[in-house]
């Protein structure tokens, strides 16, 4: 199989580094991209990255702009789209979605039109716990995580009979820089009704701070995995959506037994509601 050449947002930590760095090492060529200084990615061009400055949240013409410089030496295969940070709040204070939600949606666009024409391709999607199960004091964050998955559900059926696959990862706590007091955002003018759980937050993101349980390298190795039908994939059928580490697969577990629980037990009533 000729190598397939990947296009990740978000390079410059975390997730998006670990990804840049096992892509190159299973032989793939990989566009690393972040926003700011390019100096920023200089390691992962030492390392055999094609480095772009790429901030998700300009508009749509400007990333179509740096998509086609980067379609100029050669066409893209995947597609993954993992910049995105935490903003911790009250649902309602909560503002923003510029990164998380739009700035996929700007990228994805970006991209779609090239992948179209190749009939192949495919886009993948980093979600989150928290576009599971809502959490005290995660509105914001979990509010752009849940929009992503009802996007990506939809594009998915529009796209397949391209030829373009994606799909969605749920990644439970991993230890990267996400949680690092300096990139959780917090609102600076906070309601006083809501200071026992906005302490709790602040409280619990310093605590688990470097103490994540789960791995980036090992998460990124199933990605990889699962977009080339290699290592764990193999003889399995592309998932839908496949959370990552324990604690997620608890999420999703207690949601699903949850909403099951609701249809057994209101199922007379849910199917009231017909014209008779
Ligand atoms: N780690 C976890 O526990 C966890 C759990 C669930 C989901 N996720 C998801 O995994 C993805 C990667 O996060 P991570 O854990 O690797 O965190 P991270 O180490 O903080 O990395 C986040 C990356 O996103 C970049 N980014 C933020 N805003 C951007 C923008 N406007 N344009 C371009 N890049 C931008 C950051 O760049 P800068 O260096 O410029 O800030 C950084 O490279 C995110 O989508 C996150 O929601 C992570």
């Amino acid at each position: 199989m000729s190598p397939m050449r990947w296009l990740v947002t978000g390079s410059s930590s975390g997730i998006g580094e670990s990804l840049v760095r096992n892509i190159i090492a299973r032989g793939d060529k990989v566009v690393a991209t972040a926003r700011g200084d390019l100096y920023r990615l200089s390691s992962l061009k030492e390392a055999g990255a094609e480095t772009f400055t790429l901030d998700v949240t300009a508009s749509l013409s400007d990333i179509k702009m740096v998509v086609a410089k980067i379609l100029e030496s050669g066409p893209i295969d995947v597609l993954v789209n993992n910049a995105g940070y935490i903003e911790a709040g009250l649902a309602e204070e909560a503002t923003y979605f510029e990164t998380n939600f739009f700035g996929v949606i700007k990228t994805t666009q970006a991209i779609l039109p090239h992948l179209r024409e190749k009939k192949s391709g495919f886009v993948v999607f980093i979600g989150s716990s928290g576009g599971i199960a809502g959490e005290p004091g995660a509105g914001p964050y979990c509010g752009t995580k849940f929009a992503l998955e009802g996007w990506y559900d939809c594009l998915k059926q529009e796209t397949a009979h391209l030829g373009i696959k994606s799909v969605i990862f749920e990644l439970g706590f991993f230890r990267t820089k996400i949680m690092d007091p300096a990139n959780v955002k917090l609102r600076s003018e906070p309601i006083d009704d809501y200071k026992p759980i906005r302490d709790g937050v602040t409280q619990f993101v310093q605590s688990i701070n470097g103490h994540q349980p789960g791995d980036p390298k090992k998460a990124v190795s199933i990605i990889i995995d699962v977009v080339k039908d290699e290592g764990v994939a193999q003889g399995r059928p592309l998932p839908e959506r496949l959370p990552l580490g324990p604690d997620c697969l608890a999420t999703l577990r207690k949601k699903a037994v949850s909403n099951l629980n609701i249809c057994n037990e209101w199922e007379d009533v849910i199917r009231s509601t017909n014209f008779d």
